[in-house]
């Protein structure tokens, strides 16, 4: 998942860069140049011309097939001369497919002037000959997203105007070779997703670059306080490597530094944010996913401009520093998957910009405070997998704002006193309050929160009715009641055309037969109603969902015949059916398991399990939508 979703942000990044390649040409090039292309030039381009086997890319666009050898060189679609000389200075052959290697002796490396080579999304194989050396004039160069192989020819050092190198999205090995010392002028350096490996000790004296991006790769070493003489850099992503040992903080002292992703690494020690001056320009800070330990350090309020902080998945511990509350900025805080302990800080409820937080999977316990009601523009909340008890804090239901909410797995006993609701209908709801101590009735108030795309109250005590208007919920997805002792006959779900795809009411009380309006669930994919007192016969009308994956009617009164002869027999996705302790009779008849084809293949593909919100990370400053929140729907398999 993480994979497409940096390639969607790579395309981001392709598209930026593209208008940036376009408003920066040389101002010799502004006007349509009448100058010649000289022959050497033009032989090398044609040469190269033959070396691609396909000529045209992915929208049957055929660039280099148009290349016309009556016509001058530097009129050809992608080429561009310098307008005195003639020589060609600049080749754009982006989603050209080549499917071929680069020969050392390609005509391309004939093109001794050109300053910028974009290759990109070409299906170029091979390695990268160490003919590369002779574009000695290269300031920008671009081969990302091709299938290229081995290892950095050490002529790259030959490179050394380069400003701008992007490998990215290739299968280049091997580490940085020390030739690289050359590239003296880099700015930007991106060679995300390949297999890299070693150190990036040699980066250390590119005191120009300002953009590196090594992510997903396979480096490994330790990071040395050498690079904080980077005195230009302002982002550093190394994503998803095998760095490890402790982070020099002296590199948090970088004054352009905006924007450091060190996650899925083994980072290790405790955090040190140095002597940061409080000018930081820091807004985007991800360290998550290491074995980063200790508390947070008090100078953490110098990084007045995080906007970001993402310290989730390592082993910081102890009290959240109350001098947290200097970071005004902040509007995304994950402090999730740690060991913090106390109560719930309240100097986070300073945070008034806050729109995601994340304190799920820690130790703290006790109430909520009150304040939490300061987070006026809270979206997602996340307190799962604490110690937390009392009432859940009534402003989370009254929030207008507020659309993820999971406060499963605590202590939590009363849903607080009933509220005054907004009146904005419109807000999609997406709560999980499952594994609480939850009591009483359903509270009826429950009912203006109209859309609901998840629903989750399982494995509490709730007693009483399900309130009927819950059934009216037009935007219901997922509601899961099971294991509380709710009691009644089951509302009519789905009367209005209900989205309904799981509804889960095992373990509970219910009385009654199933809700014949059931059969308006028409992407229902998974009903659960084991453990109740439901008596009726076999439902034979649900064969009409053409969606239904998963039934299971075990542990209620169910009667009668499992065999309809006369009945059409339908159920076209069933793949689990459980019927197990009621009363039916009769035989099952073998037609069952020779039409329900999806059953055998069961054990050969996982059941798909249903996806309600994506779950979009990006590494950096963008998280699109919320991380967490991949709903799954569960029963028990017995054999
Ligand atoms: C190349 O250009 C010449 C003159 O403009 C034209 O006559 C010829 O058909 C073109 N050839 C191709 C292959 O397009
Ligand atoms: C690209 O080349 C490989 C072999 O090098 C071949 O298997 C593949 O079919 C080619 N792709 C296309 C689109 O021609
Ligand atoms: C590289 O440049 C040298 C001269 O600088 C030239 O002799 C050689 O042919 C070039 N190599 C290629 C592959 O073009
Ligand atoms: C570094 O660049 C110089 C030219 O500035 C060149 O002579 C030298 O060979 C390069 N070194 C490496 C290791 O490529
Ligand atoms: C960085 O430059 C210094 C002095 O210019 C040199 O001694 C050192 O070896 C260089 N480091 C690397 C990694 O190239
Ligand atoms: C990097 O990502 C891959 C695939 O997403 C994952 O399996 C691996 O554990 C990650 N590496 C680290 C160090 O987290
Ligand atoms: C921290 O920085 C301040 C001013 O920038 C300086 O006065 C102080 O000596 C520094 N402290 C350390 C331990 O480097
Ligand atoms: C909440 O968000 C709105 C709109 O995005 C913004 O105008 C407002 O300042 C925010 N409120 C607070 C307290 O940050
Ligand atoms: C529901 O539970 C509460 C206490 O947990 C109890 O006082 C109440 O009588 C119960 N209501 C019903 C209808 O069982
Ligand atoms: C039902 O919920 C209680 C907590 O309310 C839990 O202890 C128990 O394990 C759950 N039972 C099942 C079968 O999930
Ligand atoms: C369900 O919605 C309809 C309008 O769509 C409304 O008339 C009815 O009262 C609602 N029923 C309940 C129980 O909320
Ligand atoms: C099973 O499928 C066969 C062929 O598609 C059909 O003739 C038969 O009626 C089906 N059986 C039932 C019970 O629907």
């Amino acid at each position: 998942m993480i994979r497409s979703q940096s390639d969607r942000f790579l395309g981001i990044i392709i598209t930026i860069y593209f208008f940036f390649y376009l408003i920066s040409l040389p101002n010799t090039l502004a006007s349509p140049t009448r100058s010649l292309c000289r022959s050497d030039q033009r032989d090398a381009l044609l040469e190269l011309k033959k070396e691609f086997t396909i000529h045209s890319n992915d929208n049957g666009h055929e660039t280099t097939v148009l290349w016309n050898k009556s016509a001058d060189c530097c009129s050809w679609e992608g080429v561009m001369c310098d307008a005195t000389l003639g020589e060609v200075i600049s080749l754009n052959l982006i989603s050209e497919t080549a499917n071929t290697s680069l020969k050392p002796s390609s005509g391309l490396f004939k093109l001794q002037h050109l300053r910028e080579l974009d290759l990109s999304f070409c299906h170029l194989q091979g390695e990268i000959p160490s003919s590369i050396g002779n574009l000695s004039h290269l300031k920008h160069l671009d081969l990302s997203s091709n299938q290229l192989v081995g290892e950095f020819p050490a002529s790259v050092g030959n490179l050394n105007q380069l400003e701008y190198m992007d490998l990215s999205v290739n299968d280049l090995r091997g580490n940085i070779p020390t030739s690289f010392a050359n590239l003296t002028k880099l700015s930007e350096l991106h060679l995300r997703e390949n297999q890299f490996t070693g150190g990036i000790r040699v980066l250390a004296n590119l005191t120009t670059l300002s953009i590196v991006d090594l992510s997903f790769n396979h480096f490994k070493s330790s990071i040395s306080s050498g690079l904080s003489g980077l005195h230009n850099l302002e982002q550093l992503w190394v994503y998803n490597n095998s760095f490890f040992g402790p982070f020099p903080s002296s590199l948090f002292t970088i004054p352009s530094l905006v924007d450091i992703v060190l996650s899925e690494n083994q980072f290790e020690g405790a955090i040190d944010f140095g002597n940061t001056s409080s000018s930081s320009k820091l807004t985007n800070l991800d360290v998550s996913y290491n074995n980063f330990d200790g508390p947070i350090p008090e100078s953490i309020s110098k990084l007045v401009n995080l906007e970001n902080l993402d310290l989730s998945h390592n082993n910081l511990g102890g009290q959240v520093p109350s001098s947290i509350s200097k970071l005004v900025n902040l509007d995304r805080l994950y402090l999730n998957h740690n060991n913090f302990g106390g109560q719930v800080p309240r100097s986070i409820f300073k945070l008034v910009n806050i729109e995601y937080l994340d304190l799920s999977h820690n130790n703290f316990g006790g109430p909520v405070p009150r304040s939490i009601s300061r987070l006026v523009n809270l979206s997602s909340l996340d307190l799962s997998y604490n110690k937390l008890n009392g009432e859940v804090p009534h402003c989370l239901w009254s929030s207008s704002k507020l659309n993820s909410l999971d406060l499963s797995y605590n202590y939590f006993n009363s849903f607080g006193k009933s509220v005054e609701l907004g009146t904005d209908g419109s807000l999609e709801r997406d709560w999980d309050l499952s594994s609480n101590s939850l009591q009483g009735p359903i509270p009826k108030w429950i009912c203006n929160l109209k859309y609901f795309s998840f629903l989750d109250f399982s494995n509490n005590h709730l007693n009483g009715s399900i309130p009927q208007c819950l059934k009216n919920s037009t935007d219901f997805s997922m509601l899961n009641l099971r294991n509380n002792s709710l009691s009644g006959f089951m509302p009519d779900f789905c009367m209005d055309g209900s989205q309904l795809r799981s509804l889960d009411v095992s373990l509970n009380n219910f009385v009654g037969k199933l809700p014949k309006s059931l059969i308006n669930c028409e992407v229902m994919e998974f009903l659960n109603v084991r453990g109740n007192k439901i008596k009726d016969t076999f439902p034979f009308w649900l064969g009409s969902l053409q969606h239904l994956t998963v039934l299971v009617l075990r542990s209620n009164t169910f009667y009668g015949p499992v065999n309809n002869p006369s009945a059409y027999l339908g159920f076209p996705s069933l793949r689990i059916m459980d019927i197990s302790n009621n009363n039916f009779v009769g035989s099952l008849p073998q037609d069952y398991f020779a039409n329900w084809t999806e059953m055998s293949s069961v054990w050969s593909r996982p059941i798909r399990t249903l996806d309600y919100k994506r779950n979009i990370r990006i590494p950096g400053s963008n998280y699109m939508g919320d991380r967490k929140n991949n709903h799954k729907d569960s029963i028990e398999l017995v054999y």
